[in-house]
């Protein structure tokens, strides 16, 4: 999978890519990230990235010129007007690659859309900074808008290691257990189930006994219920959504009728 991140603080990913999982996912060439400096695409004497909004008011708007260049230049795109000289490029919007704005404005980002985006074998992430960008961005470059949540943050950056993170634990073989996306929390709809490890007592406070008895059938049951129950009490909200079978549903009754 390879990412392409533009941005105008290219200093604040080498340290969390240089991490754990997604560093050794790097190493074992799983995944690549490459993070390009939008201001490496301007061509003015003071390298302006951003300008007042036509209309007044407060802020600052990203400048379209550079990002439409970086991005382009990267993918291989042709601007319009160049098409004829490079009649083998797609233009913005017609290549298969999704060019992703980082946006409070986008749909929320959570984990079924981590495993939609972990489908495609290269992404385009945009972190946008000031006030805002250009509509013309939005309109022509970008194919796709995500959240990661209903707040607003300074600026695009944190979002985008948050995409790759999440992204990167779909690829087959990034995660050392083969099975270890498929029981996460959100990933059947339910929150996942409690975990202990040793020692089986601590300052007086045992693990649950089903998990000493070697029993998988039963082990296996425990962690269904428990995952619906936690689900339940914390988000009832995935509990509607959760697609429960017949013996889920009738669990959940007997606890409530208790
Ligand atoms: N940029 C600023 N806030 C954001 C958010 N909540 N999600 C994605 N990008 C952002």
């Amino acid at each position: 999978m390879q990412f392409e991140v533009f941005t105008l603080l290219p200093e604040v990913f080498p340290s969390y890519l240089e991490t754990s999982i997604i560093k050794r996912a790097r190493e074992r060439g799983l995944i690549n990230v490459r993070v390009h400096n939008i201001r490496d695409y301007t061509h003015d004497k003071h390298h302006m990235t951003d300008d007042t909004p036509y209309g007044g008011g407060g802020g600052m708007v990203m400048k379209p010129e550079p990002i439409f260049e970086a991005v382009e230049s990267v993918l291989g795109l042709s601007a319009p007007g160049e098409v004829e000289e490079m009649p083998f490029d797609a233009a913005p919007g017609e290549s298969n690659i999704p060019i992703i704005l980082l946006t409070p404005q986008g749909r929320v980002f959570n984990q079924s859309i981590a495993q939609e985006l972990s489908q495609h074998s290269h992404i385009v992430l945009i972190c946008g900074r000031y006030e805002g960008i250009d509509e013309r961005i939005r309109e022509h470059l970008v194919t796709d808008e995500i959240s990661i949540g209903d707040y607003v943050l300074t600026g695009g950056e944190l979002p985008a290691l948050i995409l790759i993170d999440a992204i990167s634990r779909f690829l087959p073989d990034v995660l050392g257990d083969p099975t270890g996306a498929q029981d996460d929390s959100h990933a059947m709809g339910l929150l996942e189930y409690p975990h202990y490890t040793r020692p089986p007592e601590f300052r007086g406070w045992k693990i649950p006994e089903v998990l000493l008895s070697g029993a998988h059938a039963k082990i296996d049951k425990w962690r269904r219920e428990q995952a619906l129950l936690r689900t339940q009490k914390k988000r009832p909200d995935m509990i509607e959504k959760a697609g429960l079978s017949k013996e889920d549903l009738k669990f959940l009754k007997t606890i409530e009728q208790k």
